[in-house]
């Protein structure tokens, strides 16, 4: 299915994206053996991106968990850590009781957005009946992005007019990001906020440097903010397992960050695929750390991959890298207009 965005924007506004050849692999092993060869073939250029469908992440999910489960059933201080295995059956249960659906009003209004013949007055109205939507739209049209030197907005409708239809479309995603919020209990509770965090402050920074890999900032920073949403859906299962415990869940520190690690990019992208926000949204959220097949030209997951590092170096007080985070990630983007985007967002403070 094409994602919203790129149905949206159309061919003009987007660097096009090289479509999967006709007969594309679709299963795992088929599109990583293809990965390899297109590495074999390749003379040192990025490698073409190849789409991974839904059934692809669910099951590099069902692997990662069965990687894990063999793992920790391999420890000899497992019988000590009930919770491990409590925590794996929750998290191997289908789908649709492992992520939870959007709100109602978001999901709604998203799907009034991907509408051809948009309804424009329904999709202010189901804007308008929402007051935590109504003061994010608001909020974002009179942001230093859309409104500096203009003046203040405070209507939905020319909130709409000034931001746009796919910065409407990020607000609704972005106030989404809110309702996914669950309570692990102590120590989980302070690194679901530092995610929640890392992920509000990625928004910003991936619209910023979208141009540099030819992916739209809009999109860009609607994608950042759920980038980590992987990690989100781990810790509501710990909150489950806390309700149904009726006490503080205990997990081994190494192991939790093993599956925080081994698991958020694939379950982010069946989050993705089970929300609806595309092809291209979910690879971007499945494959942004760039682990497996760096070298792969991905604007979205490009961008991804540069804001989230910056968002960490920035958090931290480090010094910036470009030229460094090029090289680890294989980015195929356009260095040199990437550092002028990094003075004018250094500029912009
Ligand atoms: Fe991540
Ligand atoms: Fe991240």
């Amino acid at each position: 299915m094409a994602g919203f965005f790129s149905k949206l924007l159309g061919s003009s506004a987007t660097k096009p994206m090289p479509a999967p050849p006709a007969g594309a692999p679709r299963r795992p092993e088929e599109i990583l053996q293809a990965i390899e060869a297109a590495a074999e073939l390749s003379t040192g250029s990025a490698l073409v991106w190849i789409a991974r469908d839904a059934s692809y992440w669910a099951q590099r999910t069902e692997t990662a968990l069965a990687r894990l489960r063999a793992d920790w059933e391999q420890t000899p201080e497992a019988a000590k850590w009930p919770d491990v295995t409590s925590l794996l059956d929750q998290l191997s249960l289908p789908p649709e009781a492992v992520i939870r659906q959007l709100p109602a009003a978001a999901r709604e209004a998203m799907a009034l957005c991907e509408r051809d013949d948009l309804p424009r007055s329904r999709l202010i109205d189901r804007l308008s009946q929402d007051p935590s939507l109504v003061q994010a739209l608001l909020r974002q049209a009179n942001s230093a992005s859309y409104g500096a030197g203009l003046a203040p907005i405070l209507r939905v409708d020319a909130a709409i007019d000034r931001i746009g239809l796919v910065g409407t479309r990020a607000v609704v995603v972005a106030a989404s990001v809110d309702g996914l919020l669950s309570k692990p209990g102590s120590p989980y509770d302070a690194l679901l906020a530092a995610a929640w965090q890392h992920m509000v402050n990625t928004g910003p920074l991936a619209r910023a440097f979208a141009p540099a890999f030819g992916a739209d900032g809009e999109e860009a920073f609607a994608i950042a903010l759920l980038h980590d949403v992987g990690l989100l859906i781990i810790f509501d299962r710990i909150s489950t397992l806390r309700s149904a415990n009726r006490r503080a869940v205990t997990l081994p520190d190494g192991w939790l960050d093993t599956l925080l690690t081994e698991l958020h990019e694939p379950l982010g992208a069946v989050a993705a695929h089970r929300w609806g926000l595309g092809i291209d949204a979910a690879d971007a959220i499945g494959t942004h750390h760039r682990r497996d097949s760096p070298a792969e030209r991905h604007p979205l997951a490009e961008t991804l991959f540069l804001a989230e590092h910056l968002a960490r170096v920035m958090a931290r007080g480090e010094p910036l890298d470009l030229f460094g985070l090029w090289g680890e990630g294989e980015l195929t983007g356009d260095q040199t207009y990437a550092h002028t985007l990094l003075d004018r967002y250094v500029q912009r403070g």
